[in-house]
C-alpha cells in the first residue's frame, strides 16, 4: 500500500496534502506530485501545492464544499479508474489525510475492486494543523487525557453524535464540517452536562496565509460564529487546552 520508489504507471497514489501551508506537504507527497501524469485536486489544496505538478500533467479539479460537489463521488472514483486504466499515473490530492473525513477510504475501496495499485500518503490532518498553528496542544496532561475527532456533518445532513461520551472532562473535543451545525452541537453538549462557559474556539483556514481563530465558549459558540460570518472550511475545537492558545512563529 505505500511505496518509497517512483509510482509506476496504472497507479494511483491517494496523497494527504496537509491543511493547506504547502511547507507541510510530506516529503513522499511532494515527490509524487512531481511524478504525475494526472493530477485531481480537491478545493482544501492550495494552488501552491499544485504547482508542484509538472506543466505537462491534467490537472482536474473535483472540488468539494459543504453542500456543493463538482462532481460527484461516484464520478470521481470512476474518473480514477479510467485514468489508472489508461496507464497514467495518476496523484489524487485531498485536503489534510485522505483518511480523515476525507473519502479516502471510498476511492480506495472502488480502486482496488477494479484491480488498480493504490498506494496512500498520510497529510497532517487540520486538528494538528490548527494546534501547532495557534500554540494549543490537543493533549495537555494538566488539560486533556483523550482527544475526540468527529464530525457535524453527515451524509443526510443531520449530526447523530454520541453526546454523553463526548461531555466527558478531561477531553479535547474536534469538530471538522460543523459550521452548519453550531447550534445544535452547543445545544446538545449543554444538555450532556458539559458546562456552558467551557472554553471552546473556531479556527479558519489554518495554516494558511488568512487563518484566523475565534476563541469563545461553549454557550457563546453561536453568537462568535454569526459575529465573524465564520465560514468553512473551520474545525471547532472544545476543551480547556484552547485557554493554552499563544502566539507562536
Ligand atoms: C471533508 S473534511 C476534510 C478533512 C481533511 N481530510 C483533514 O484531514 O483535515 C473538510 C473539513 O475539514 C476541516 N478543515 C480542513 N482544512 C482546514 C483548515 N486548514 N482549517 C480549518 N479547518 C479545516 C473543516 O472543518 C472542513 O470543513
Amino acid at each position: 500500500m505505500s511505496g518509497g520508489g517512483a509510482l509506476r504507471p496504472g497507479t494511483v497514489a491517494l496523497v494527504g496534502a496537509g491543511p493547506g501551508n504547502p511547507e507541510l506537504l510530506t516529503l513522499r507527497a511532494y515527490r509524487l506530485i512531481q511524478q504525475a501524469d494526472v493530477l485531481l485536486y480537491d478545493n482544501l489544496v492550495s494552488p501552491e501545492i499544485v504547482a508542484f505538478a509538472p506543466a505537462s500533467a491534467e490537472r482536474i479539479y473535483v472540488g468539494k464544499s459543504a453542500g456543493k460537489h463538482t462532481l460527484p463521488q461516484e464520478a470521481i472514483c470512476r474518473l480514477l479508474t479510467i485514468k489508472a486504466k489508461d496507464g497514467l499515473r495518476v496523484v489524487r490530492l485531498k485536503g489534510g489525510d485522505p483518511f480523515v473525513f476525507g473519502r479516502g477510504g471510498e476511492e480506495m475501496e472502488a480502486l482496488l475492486a477494479n484491480d488498480i495499485s493504490v498506494e496512500i500518503v498520510p497529510g497532517i490532518t487540520a486538528a494538528l494543523g490548527a494546534a501547532a498553528g495557534f500554540g494549543f496542544p490537543l493533549t495537555h496532561r494538566d488539560h486533556a487525557q483523550s482527544c475526540v475527532f468527529v464530525t457535524g456533518h453527515l451524509k443526510d445532513s443531520s449530526i447523530d453524535l454520541n453526546w454523553k461520551a463526548l461531555a466527558q472532562p478531561n477531553q479535547t473535543i474536534v469538530v471538522y464540517m460543523g459550521v452548519t451545525g453550531l447550534d445544535i452541537i452547543a445545544r446538545e453538549l449543554q444538555v450532556a452536562g458539559l458546562p456552558g462557559d467551557t472554553p471552546a474556539a473556531l479556527i479558519h483556514k489554518a495554516t494558511w496565509i488568512d487563518q484566523a481563530i475565534y476563541p469563545t465558549t461553549l454557550k457563546q459558540l453561536v453568537q462568535t460564529a454569526e459575529a465573524h460570518a465564520v465560514q468553512p472550511p473551520t474545525l471547532l475545537v472544545i476543551g480547556s487546552v484552547v485557554g493554552l492558545i499563544r502566539q507562536v512563529e
